[in-house]
């Protein structure tokens, strides 16, 4: 509900991409009741992750953000969009081992965000032949991250 409402005050950049996001929305609203139960404990515990102090903000190269991809239980989980690293590791039942978008844990997730996709030769940082609207949805995945997760860093 809280996505929806963002989206209706958000100014509309491209209907397409409004309208694959509401799509996906409803999407992702059918797979949390239907199939992954463990993502409404995530849900629920966002605004935790929002109440806590800012971590001290870090500098990691690509290689050393592969560290953080969930593999090790003792570590943060890291995703990187446009090279502002976000800490996922509340939502532990996407981004972890085994979750649906694992794919892009201590990833650069820019490129395969901005075009709907988790094929491994997306999953990279090259923009630079995306069309508007892959940049607007882009755009969208940012903004909802931004508003869910906490920055930890960046990548150099
Ligand atoms: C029919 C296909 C798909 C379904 C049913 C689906 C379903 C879902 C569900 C249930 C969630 C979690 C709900 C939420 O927190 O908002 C989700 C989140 C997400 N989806 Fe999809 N998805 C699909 C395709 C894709 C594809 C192709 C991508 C590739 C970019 C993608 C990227 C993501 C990401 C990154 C998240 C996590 C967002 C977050 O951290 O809050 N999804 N999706």
């Amino acid at each position: 509900m809280k996505d929806i409402s963002l989206n209706l005050r958000k100014p509309s950049t491209s209907r397409l991409s409004t309208l694959f996001n509401r799509l996906h929305l409803v999407n992702q609203m059918l797979e949390v009741v239907i199939k992954y139960p463990s993502v409404k404990a995530d849900l629920t515990n966002h605004s935790a992750a929002l109440l806590l102090p800012p971590s001290a903000m870090a500098e990691l190269t690509a290689n050393e953000l592969r560290g953080y991809d969930g593999s090790d239980d003792s570590k943060p989980i890291y995703v990187s969009i446009r090279s502002t690293v976000f800490d996922v590791t509340n939502a532990k039942s996407f981004y972890g081992p085994g979750g649906p978008y694992a794919v892009f844990a201590g990833r650069e997730a820019s490129r395969a965000l901005a075009k709907m996709s988790k094929s491994e030769e997306d999953i990279s940082g090259e923009l630079d032949d995306l069309t508007e609207k892959e940049l607007s949805v882009l755009q969208d995945w940012e903004n909802k991250f931004r508003a869910k997760y906490p920055v930890v860093g960046r990548v150099v």
